[in-house]
């Protein structure tokens, strides 16, 4: 969603506060701007659309050479997609420009307040409220200066934020918050970067801490100070970022969704690297074992995410009951924490999430850990508030997630899933030399996708015969029906086709009336335990005039007489098979989009991660 930058130093703001917005184009928005002070002045530039169209703005002006300055990216929550609702906002009477990131939850009160006191508002944003609000407490002839009024303003807001303030009063210090959306400072040679992720730091320092809930850092251009909202100072530990530069660039793909496709075999080498201790046919997790007597006694597993995230938690749902034989079930995360969950004694609550941030999954994942579930997180970003909120987790190890579409990342949660079900097995039923089977066959994985990723052209060319197509169906039982579902939303979100996917035999039951002359419909048809009853399905759709494209099994010459169009996958056991089905899928939908002439990296209405409910 959001992306801030900001940056205090010796250079000129401006080149580093429009590569990091550009680093953050990923999270998806729709109008960008910029606040940088030079000889004592404020300078604001907003633009709709992409940054390209702020630094052109910024171009005619004639470019700034402040060294500080503070910038962003803003997805529309309050009012409409106009300059006036673009970041920063100023107050009207200080000089104070504000860049913010989630929600202030009581800004109708503050801002009645606001107007009562005379303050003017130009836009219909909650920010503008928080702006106004500094500038109201901002007081220096009474000691009250620019990091003791964010603080104090802070104190009277409910809601989320991550900001970062600058004031013409005082060039020479930019102060950050945050409480709820993600915010890190990296720390260079005698400049300080800010930035809402870490891909807008790491080519400028490897070197940052993160800001803990409530915190509130001053930093100047010679050190920085971090306290509470209340002025009790806290210690911010820097840490190194892992995060490599190659990491955040494209090398040579036309796409990040493209390149993280690609990538699958090496995020799943990393994904399971450490974790199969094949001597003991036992699965080592480290973020779970100081658990270990808790999970032995665990009765229920709710499993909780939404999108992506939330398919991968359906695959999991059918390994535990099936590896672990521990009754499971995977809920969207915005309906579990609005439903007065019963949560019974040895109850596990498992959020997954690549970001790690999003709204509603962190939501249930309090909700349930109120109530007395053990809180566990499946996240790929380490040092994320759903990894912070929780009691033990295993992160996914598979890099940096930029596409939009979540590619790389479902399989990474789908390993981390399987491995979890193992785990809880071998503390049940499942015996050594099962496990040793199943780690056996985890560890072909990345050799198995990347033969997969080896039928790109012939996938391409299958797209491209139903490109005209304007409704698709995606269909498959058992651990391929969540892959199914993944497929249509993969479709849609970047090629704007209409897709569903469903279990196959729910077809039946009213989506077959759907079925036209030519209508592609998909269907996840490798050997496994329903295999006969996806055929019957198949020949349904086939003899109402659908045209079927399959997913099949190496060596399954049967399924050409019933599919127009076959892409193959290598033989595994069944509850494997959703991280090799779901390639196929991810690559037809990434060339559908380009095909269709689509912005694969930024697809309309879109947010990388979705931080408001
Ligand atoms: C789709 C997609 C989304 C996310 C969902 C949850 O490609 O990426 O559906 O899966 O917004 O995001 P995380 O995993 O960050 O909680």
């Amino acid at each position: 969603m959001c992306g801030i930058v900001a940056y205090i130093g010796a250079k000129p703001a401006q080149s580093y506060l429009i590569e990091g917005l550009k680093r953050l184009e990923y999270r998806g928005y729709d109008s960008a701007g910029l606040a940088v002070l030079e000889g004592g002045k404020l300078n604001v530039v907003k633009a709709v659309g992409r940054v390209a169209n702020l630094e052109d703005k910024i171009e005619d002006l004639g470019g700034f050479r402040g060294t500080i300055g503070i910038a962003h990216t803003r997805w529309a929550t309050h009012g409409g997609v106009t300059e006036f609702n673009a970041h920063p906002h100023t107050d009207d009477r200080n000089g104070i420009a504000i860049i913010h990131n989630g929600i202030i939850e009581n800004y109708a009160a503050l801002k009645t307040y606001l107007e009562e006191k005379g303050h003017k508002f130009q836009s219909q944003t909650d920010t503008e409220v928080l702006a106004m609000l500094i500038g109201e407490l901002y007081a220096p002839q009474e000691g009250v200066d620019l990091e003791a009024a964010v603080q104090a303003a802070l104190r009277e807001v409910t809601g989320a934020y991550a900001i970062a303030v600058i004031c013409e009063k005082e060039p020479d210090v930019l102060v950050v918050a945050r409480k709820g959306s993600p915010l890190m400072v990296g720390v260079g040679a005698g400049e300080y970067v800010v930035a809402s992720d870490a891909s807008a730091i790491v080519s400028h320092t490897t070197q940052a801490f993160v800001l803990d809930d409530y915190n509130v850092v001053k930093i100047t251009r010679s050190g920085f100070r971090t306290s509470t909202i209340h002025n009790v100072p806290v210690t911010s530990k820097i840490m190194q970022l892992e995060l490599e530069l190659q990491e955040i660039e494209l090398g040579g793909f036309s796409h990040f969704m493209q390149k993280e496709i690609f990538e699958q075999p090496k995020a799943i080498s990393n994904c399971i690297r450490g974790r199969l201790n094949m001597d003991e046919g036992r699965i080592h997790l480290g973020g779970v074992g100081n658990f270990s007597k808790e999970l032995s006694k665990i009765k229920n597993i709710v499993l909780t995410a939404q999108g992506t995230a939330l398919h991968a938690a359906m695959i999991g749902e059918y390994l535990f009951e099936d590896l672990a034989k521990v009754s499971s079930v995977a809920e969207y995360a915005s309906e579990f924490r609005y439903r007065n969950p019963i949560v019974e004694e040895n109850t596990l609550v498992i959020a997954v999430s690549q970001s790690g941030e999003t709204a509603d999954t962190l939501a249930a994942l309090q909700e349930a850990k109120e109530r007395g579930a053990l809180a566990m997180g499946v996240v790929n970003v380490v040092g994320s508030s759903i990894a912070r909120e929780t009691d033990a987790g295993v992160y996914l190890r598979v890099g940096p997630e930029i596409g939009v579409a979540s590619t790389k990342a479902f399989t990474g949660q789908v390993a981390v899933l399987s491995m979890l079900a193992m785990y809880m097995g071998r503390k049940r039923f499942m015996s050594a030399d099962q496990c040793r089977d199943l780690m056996k066959d985890m560890e072909r994985i990345p050799g198995l996708i990347e033969r997969i990723c080896e039928q790109d052209a012939r996938i391409k060319k299958v797209t491209e015969k139903y490109i005209h197509r304007e409704n698709w169906l995606f269909l498959g039982r058992g651990y391929n029906y969540p892959t199914a579902l993944e497929g249509a939303l993969k479709l849609k979100e970047i090629s704007y086709i209409h897709a569903e996917g469903m279990p196959a035999a729910e077809m039946k039951h009213g989506p077959i009336a759907l079925i036209n002359d030519g209508m592609p419909a998909v269907f996840i048809a490798n050997k496994g335990r329903q295999y006969e009853k996806v055929m019957s399905n198949i020949q349904e759709v086939r003899s109402r005039g659908g045209h079927v494209i399959a997913v099949a099994t190496e060596g399954d010459k049967d399924i050409t007489k019933y599919a127009e169009d076959v892409m193959y996958i290598p033989e595994i056991p069944e509850c494997l098979s959703p991280m090799l089905a779901v390639v196929p899928l991810q690559l037809m939908a990434y060339h559908a989009a380009v095909l269709r002439g689509h912005d694969v990296d930024k697809p309309r209405n879109l947010a990388k991660s979705v931080t408001v409910e």
